[in-house]
């Protein structure tokens, strides 16, 4: 029987398919974020929120040359639910999949997967890290192209328009819950 992993099992899952400490981390982050947003935005579904970011790049370490493409066919054999496999699949829209974000989940995912990545960046440069940090120097890190440049703007940017929000609004939002322990 398919099914929806809870955010134990998509960790437990993505720890089969990944053991650098980076990629862990990362799957975390999304996952909290994610799962912070849904409590605004789609109460009672924080968990799913949660799950779907934690497995968004279960397939990047051992296959990154077929990210998205190995996801779906991967999560299929571990029988979970399309829903899941879709929302996986969009985040790399425009890049390595045709599938459009197209719930609000989805979208969100889209768009903090990158800028996630730029924010925890931005927090290793201080001394302080999280604490006391402003949405103001992140974007000051947006707009300054030469940090963290593997975070794509363009996709970030991308992900805002998605949300019909600005990407300050949505760096404030991303930070507020990076910040949450
Ligand atoms: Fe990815
Ligand atoms: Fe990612």
């Amino acid at each position: 029987m398919r099914y929806v992993p809870t955010p134990q099992q998509a960790l437990e899952l993505t720890k089969q398919y990944n053991k650098e400490e980076f990629h862990i981390r990362h799957a975390c982050t999304v996952g909290k974020v994610l799962g912070y947003l849904a409590r605004e935005i789609d109460p009672g579904n924080e968990d799913y929120w949660t799950a779907v970011g934690i497995l968004h790049d279960i397939d990047f370490e051992k296959w990154p040359e077929q990210h998205c493409i190995k996801a779906d066919a991967l999560l299929r054999e571990l029988e979970i639910e399309e829903s899941v496999i879709h929302a996986v699949v969009s985040h790399g829209y425009g890049q390595c999949s045709d599938v459009e974000p197209t719930r609000p989940m989805e979208k969100y995912l889209f768009a903090v997967d990158e800028l996630t990545g730029l924010i925890g960046a931005a927090a290793l440069m201080r001394p302080t890290g999280f604490e006391g940090m402003e949405v103001k120097s992140v974007m000051k890190k947006f707009k300054d192209k030469k940090f963290a440049a593997g975070c794509s703007r363009e996709v970030i940017t991308k992900g805002a328009q998605m949300l019909g929000m600005s990407v300050a609004d949505l760096a404030a939002k991303t930070l507020e819950a990076m910040k949450t322990p």
